[in-house]
C-alpha cells in the first residue's frame, strides 16, 4: 500500500470511552454502567439527529445533552459538581495501552485523528494523553458544521493533510464510521474489538440477556450498510502489519 497518512478515530478507537464508568459508578452506585451505555447510544444518535435536522451543535454540546439524558431516563438527581465531574473525565479519557506504540510504529507516515469531538474537547484530550508529540494533525468535523459519516467530515482529511483518499489508511472501532469512511472511498481498517464469537457467548451465557449485551450488538459488530472494511483487526497493535501487507 502506498499510504501517505494513517487517520484515527479518536472517541473508542485510540481513547477508552468505557473509561468513563469508574467515575460513573461512583457518583452513582450501581449505575456506572449502564450509565455510560446509554449516554453513548445517546450521544451518537443525537450527532446524527443534529445532522440530519441542520441544527448542528458541536460534540461538547451533544456530550452534555446526551449525559443529561442518561440521568434523567434513569431516574438519578444530581448535583452539578457530580455531573461536572463525569463530563471532565471526557478530557482525560483512558489511552488504549496500545496506542502510543502502534502510533510510533506507522510513523513517518502522516499522523491524525478526525473525530466528531469539538476543538475545545480534542486538543485538550490529545494534550493530557501526551499525543500531542506524536500526532501531524487533530482534525475536528466543527470546521463543516457537520458530524460523520457525512462524506463532508471526511473532506477534512484531505483538505488538511493535502492527501488523497486512497493514500489514507482510516482506523476506526466504530462500525458506522468504518463504513461511512469506507463509502467515501478511503482504505479502511475495522478494530474489532468484540469478536462475534464473544457476542454470540454473550447472548447464551444468561438466561436474561445483559444491558451490556444490547450495547455490544448495536454499537460494536459490523453494520449492514453495504460497505465491508478493508481490513478487520483486534487491536491497534496489529496495524503496522496491515501497512506492511
Ligand atoms: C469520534 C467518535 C464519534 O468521532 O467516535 O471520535
Amino acid at each position: 500500500m502506498n499510504l501517505k497518512a494513517v487517520v484515527f478515530d479518536a472517541y473508542g478507537t485510540l481513547y477508552d470511552i468505557q473509561s468513563v464508568a469508574e467515575i460513573t459508578e461512583d457518583a452513582f452506585p450501581g449505575y456506572g454502567e449502564i450509565i455510560t451505555q446509554v449516554w453513548r447510544i445517546k450521544q451518537l444518535e443525537y450527532t446524527w439527529l443534529r445532522s440530519l435536522m441542520r441544527r448542528y451543535q458541536d460534540f461538547s454540546d451533544v456530550t452534555r445533552d446526551s449525559l443529561a439524558y442518561a440521568l434523567r431516563v434513569l431516574g438519578l438527581a444530581y448535583e452539578n459538581a457530580a455531573f461536572e465531574r463525569i463530563i471532565e473525565k471526557y478530557l482525560h479519557l483512558d489511552l488504549y495501552p496500545d496506542a502510543a506504540i502502534a502510533l510510533t510504529a506507522l510513523k513517518p507516515r502522516k499522523l491524525a485523528i478526525l473525530s466528531n469531538g469539538s476543538p475545545d474537547m480534542l486538543n485538550a484530550l490529545v494534550r493530557n494523553t501526551g499525543l500531542d508529540g506524536l500526532l501531524d494533525a487533530t482534525i475536528s468535523v466543527d470546521a463543516k458544521k457537520i458530524f460523520k459519516p457525512s462524506p463532508q467530515a471526511y473532506e477534512l482529511i484531505g483538505e488538511v493533510l493535502g492527501t488523497a483518499p486512497e493514500e489514507v489508511l482510516f482506523v476506526s472501532s466504530n462500525p458506522w464510521d468504518a463504513a461511512g469512511a469506507k463509502s467515501f472511498g478511503l482504505n479502511v481498517a475495522w478494530i474489532e474489538r468484540v469478536t462475534p464469537e464473544a457476542m454470540a457467548l454473550a447472548c447464551v451465557e444468561t438466561e436474561l440477556v445483559a444491558p451490556l449485551t444490547m450495547f455490544k450488538a448495536i454499537r460494536t459488530q459490523m453494520d449492514e450498510l453495504g460497505f465491508a472494511p478493508d481490513h478487520r483487526v483486534r487491536s491497534l497493535s496489529e496495524l503496522p502489519g496491515v501497512i506492511k501487507g
